[in-house]
């Protein structure tokens, strides 16, 4: 029931916050590695991030120096595994103009990696079932952006979240005490959880510790011409039964989304988004998976998602 939860907040999370190239590498597992070995992998990984790193970017993001623009489009671009290194850098995710209004939103998934191997990433099962995305038909649903009280263009969270539980878990009615559109904390989203089938109500909690989005201000255009907007975000998903303990681990995750945008000439715009998680020591097993991950990320995904304006 968990797995289930789990793949669906997923989904929840990456589209609540808000997604172009798309990368198709797969990172290597350094699970089995000497300490020596891992060692040496990781300051090459994490260390040296100049020199190592450059040819990486630019590799992984073929449209010329579109690895160079925004400090998101690099990060991805690096495949890196550790957490980034931004703070919480504003209240809320501040769009620009042309992304106004309703939108039909297209996502395939388009790679799929566990760079600390099948167990960390939540097993076998997770695993076969997370690949096989890949060649699942795309998920469709709507999203929306909406002006806050001050006239900024911001997402509209709760609407998003509840659109993708319709098109992915059977219905609205799967997700309870969503937060109006209205009034919602763009960095504390708190509802109940009820996939179809369960006897039992979760409550999701998603808490943001981290953000930017480039350019801050302003228009930025890639070597093409093209308006872009970079959004990164970092949050803590915790699931629980309320009243209760947390569920089984790992019930506490953090989880990055970022989402490479690229308005296209016709107006629509197209996305590639990636998804990493990240484990959180909570108690005895979660604490063991957590610490032998050792800041890797365990599961990464990557999207490409098609947004067409619907109103
Ligand atoms: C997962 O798959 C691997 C490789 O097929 C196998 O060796 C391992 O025993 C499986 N683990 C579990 C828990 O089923």
């Amino acid at each position: 029931m968990l797995h289930r939860c789990d793949a669906v907040l997923f989904f929840l999370i990456g589209s609540a916050a808000a997604a172009a190239p798309p990368t198709q590498q797969r990172t290597r597992c350094q699970a089995a590695a000497s300490p020596t070995q891992q060692t040496r992998r990781q300051a090459l990984r994490y260390g040296v991030g100049g020199a190592a790193a450059w040819p990486l970017a630019t590799a992984a993001l073929p449209s010329d120096n579109a690895g160079a623009l925004t400090t998101l489009r690099r990060r991805v671009g690096q495949k890196t595994l550790a957490q980034g290194s931004y703070g919480l850098d504003a209240p809320d995710v501040y769009y620009p103009d042309f992304f106004e209004g309703t939108w039909r939103v297209t996502s395939k998934a388009v790679e799929v990696s566990a760079p600390c191997g099948a167990p960390l990433f939540g097993g076998n099962a997770s695993l076969a079932a997370a690949r096989a995305e890949l060649e699942a038909a795309p998920v469709v649903y709507e999203a929306r952006w909406i002006r806050d009280g001050r006239g900024r263009l911001i997402a509209d969270r709760p609407y998003n979240i509840g659109s993708i539980a319709a098109a992915t878990m059977g219905g609205r009615d799967v997700l309870q005490q969503l937060p109006s559109s209205d009034a919602f904390d763009p960095n504390g989203l708190i509802f109940k959880l009820r996939p179809e089938g369960s006897e039992v109500t979760y409550r999701a909690e998603l808490r943001a510790l981290a953000r930017r989005f480039e350019p801050s201000a302003g228009e930025l255009r890639d070597s093409s011409g093209l308006l872009v907007f970079d959004a990164g975000e970092l949050s803590r998903q915790s699931i629980s039964l309320p009243g209760k303990d947390l569920v089984q681990p790992p019930s506490v995750k953090d989880i990055e989304t970022i989402n490479l945008f690229t308005r296209t000439k016709d107006g629509r715009i197209t996305s590639t988004q990636r998804t990493s998680t990240w484990l959180v020591g909570t108690e005895g097993i979660a604490a063991m998976k957590a610490q032998a991950a050792d800041g890797r990320a365990v599961d990464v995904r990557t999207y490409r998602v098609d947004y067409e304006r619907l109103k």
